[in-house]
Formats: structure tokens, C-alpha cells, sequence
């Protein structure tokens, strides 16, 4: 019996000796200290032993079960142990590892500029007025005196969303629905919207239209399918050239510099007469002519004009009593000039490496 003991004892411990985490811990505690383990059969049968094995035995055993449970207790330990150090060892925070970058979202650049313009504009009066961008062939081209087969509108081909062939719509003879290609029929709304009120006495306007335009052309690194412009228009009586050349003056003081020249040329627009395109003398080069103004010393930032009679009346304004200018010009074009970017289709190529600079 005692032999026994010994071997138990033995077989528990060498057991042990393999156990590295609590489940098998527990298989070890049933099996050799749990209520059918070999050594609690030994205790269930001192009874049956003789007077003088009894005390002999059972002293062996309960020396057996006190080395087990002492060894169960370390191992208990040791396998706690273990764990911690493996959690601590996973878990382990790095506190020299640099931070997670936050990204922090921003106006796209286009609508910087467009908001650098009108609050130049707001500064000098003009008060937004936001048309919209799905228009009719009539407000986009014809109230703007725009005849139907006239030459000007080449110049604009167009997205037009209504052609339906069967119909025999989608001509430009009908007034068929077009993605404005130009910011200017806002100014037909916009004069209609105020003559609207007081057809006999219509108020003076000073307003800037923003917004995105649409054009049907091959995208290059010149010329996109979208691009935003901003629309100036001035109605009122006694609204002279003078008028124009000073508000175009100053707004392009303030928006390129105190000292930029800026000068004047005829240009035709079927919706002004007379027309003009403005020029402010390259910043790049400073005038002395470079690649960025093409050795001219000038870039073209807009076209404008006093407003056609034909356009005045349209809008609800006695062109015999009121004169108007308007300008018109493009945001994306006075970026690339002023950071030198070279490529329009960066704009909208949603390259995170481009639109992060601004
Ligand atoms: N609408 C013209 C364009 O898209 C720009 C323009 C020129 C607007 C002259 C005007 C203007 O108001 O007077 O090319």
C-alpha cells in the first residue's frame, strides 16, 4: 500500500510537471486530488486494512494529499503568473511610437477661391444671389441674345438633358433643358426677380452670382467638362463704362495685389456692348513675360461688358432708363494662375496629394 502511495504521488507530480494553463489545472485537480482520484480510493479503503496498517497508511496518505495540494497551490501560482506576463507581454503600449495622423478636412480649393472672390465683391457691395444649374436653352442662351443658330454658341456646346428624339425636341429651335454653360442667365433671373416687384420702377441691382457650369468638351489639361465662375452684374440708372473700368479695377487690386496693372481689351460677347476682356499684368514674371503669361506680360482673368439693351429688357429693365454692366470669370483659371498649376484636371481627379496643398 505504501508502495502505492508512492507511486501516485509520483505519477501526480510528473503530471503536473507538464500542466501550462488553467484548463489543464483543473483536469489535474479532478483527476488527482478530486473525489474518484486514486488517492482518495486509498482514504475510501483504510477501513478495510488491518488495526495496525490503518494509522500507518493513512498517515502516508494524508502526507501524499499535503505534497499534492502544496504543488497544486505553486503550480496554481505559476500558471496565474504565466498568464499575466502573456497579457502584459500582448497588451504592451509602445509610448515612443509616433501618434495616428488625424486628417482634418478643409474646403475643396475651388471653393476657397470662389469665396475669396465674393467676399471681395460682398466688400465692394455686390450681394450673392445663387441661380440655378440646370437651365433652359431659353434662359441660358436666347435671353442672353444669343440668336438660335448664332455663332456664339459654339463656342459653348452643351450638356442638354431633355433630348427626346421622338418628340422631336432637344433642337435648339424648341427650348430644350441644358446644364448652364456659363453663370450669365442668373442674370435674367435675377432681373426679373427684382422688376418682378415694381414693373414701372425697377431697383437699382449690384449682385454676384457663384457657381458651377457645365461644358460639353474633350477634358485636357486645359479645358474640363465643369469649373466654377463667378457672374457680376450692375443695373441702374446712369451706369456708364466708367463705372465698369473702375469696379473691374479695383476688384482686381484687391484681389492680385495693391499695385497690379490691369488694362482693357475690345472683345465680343453677344449679352454686352460694348465688350471688353480684362487683363492684370502677369504676377509671375511682373510684366517682363515668362511661360506662365505665354511672353505676353498679361493674363486674361474675365470678360465683361456694359449689359445689351436686348438683355436689359429681357430682364424687365426700360433699357431707354437703365444701363448695367456685368463681368463674368472663372475661379479654377485664377487658381492655376496664381499657384501655377498646369493641369485643370487636378481639380476634380480628387488626388488627396493636390487638394491637401491648399
Ligand atoms: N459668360 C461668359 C463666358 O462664360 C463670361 C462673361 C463675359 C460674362 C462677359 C459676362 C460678361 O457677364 O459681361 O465665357
Amino acid at each position: 500500500m505504501l508502495d502505492k502511495l508512492k507511486e501516485i504521488e509520483k505519477a501526480a507530480l510528473e503530471s503536473l510537471a507538464v500542466v501550462s494553463d488553467q484548463s489543464a489545472l483543473d483536469a489535474w485537480r479532478v483527476a488527482n486530488v478530486g473525489r474518484s482520484s486514486p488517492l482518495m480510493q486509498v482514504f475510501a479503503g483504510l477501513g478495510k486494512l488491518s488495526k495496525e496498517e490503518k494509522p500507518v497508511v493513512g498517515a502516508a496518505a494524508n502526507q501524499v494529499k499535503i505534497v499534492l495540494e502544496a504543488a497544486l497551490e505553486e503550480k496554481s501560482q505559476a500558471v496565474k503568473n504565466a498568464m499575466l506576463a502573456k497579457s502584459l507581454a500582448e497588451e504592451k503600449l509602445d509610448v515612443t511610437l509616433p501618434g495616428r495622423e488625424v486628417n482634418i478636412g478643409r474646403l475643396h480649393p475651388s471653393t476657397q477661391q470662389l469665396r475669396r472672390v465674393l467676399s471681395i465683391l460682398a466688400e465692394m457691395g455686390f450681394q450673392v444671389y445663387t441661380s440655378r444649374e440646370v437651365e433652359s436653352d431659353e434662359m441660358n442662351f436666347q435671353m442672353l441674345n444669343f440668336a438660335p443658330h448664332h455663332p456664339a454658341r459654339e463656342m459653348q456646346d452643351s450638356f442638354y438633358i431633355d433630348v427626346d428624339p421622338s418628340a422631336g425636341s432637344g433642337s435648339r429651335e424648341d427650348n430644350p433643358i441644358l446644364m448652364r454653360t456659363h453663370t450669365s442667365p442668373g442674370q435674367i433671373r435675377a432681373m426679373r426677380e427684382a422688376s418682378a416687384n415694381n414693373p414701372q420702377n425697377p431697383p437699382p441691382i449690384r449682385i454676384a452670382l457663384p457657381g458651377m457650369c457645365y461644358r460639353y468638351e474633350q477634358i485636357t489639361a486645359r479645358s474640363e467638362i465643369q469649373f466654377n465662375q463667378v457672374e457680376g452684374l450692375a443695373v441702374g440708372e446712369g451706369i456708364t463704362f466708367a463705372d465698369l473700368k473702375g469696379t473691374l479695377t479695383d476688384f482686381a487690386r484687391r484681389m492680385f495685389g495693391h499695385d497690379a496693372r490691369v488694362r482693357f481689351r475690345a472683345s465680343y460677347f453677344p449679352f454686352t456692348e460694348p465688350s471688353a476682356e480684362v487683363d492684370v499684368e502677369c504676377f509671375v514674371c511682373g510684366g517682363k513675360g515668362c511661360q506662365v503669361c505665354k511672353n505676353s506680360g498679361w493674363l486674361e482673368i474675365l470678360g465683361s461688358g456694359m449689359v445689351h439693351p436686348n438683355v436689359l429688357q429681357n430682364g424687365g429693365y426700360d433699357p431707354k432708363r437703365y444701363t448695367g454692366f456685368a463681368f463674368g470669370m472663372g475661379t479654377e483659371r485664377q487658381l492655376m494662375l496664381r499657384n501655377k498649376i498646369t493641369d485643370i484636371r487636378y481639380f476634380w481627379g480628387n488626388d488627396v496629394r493636390f487638394l491637401d496643398q491648399f
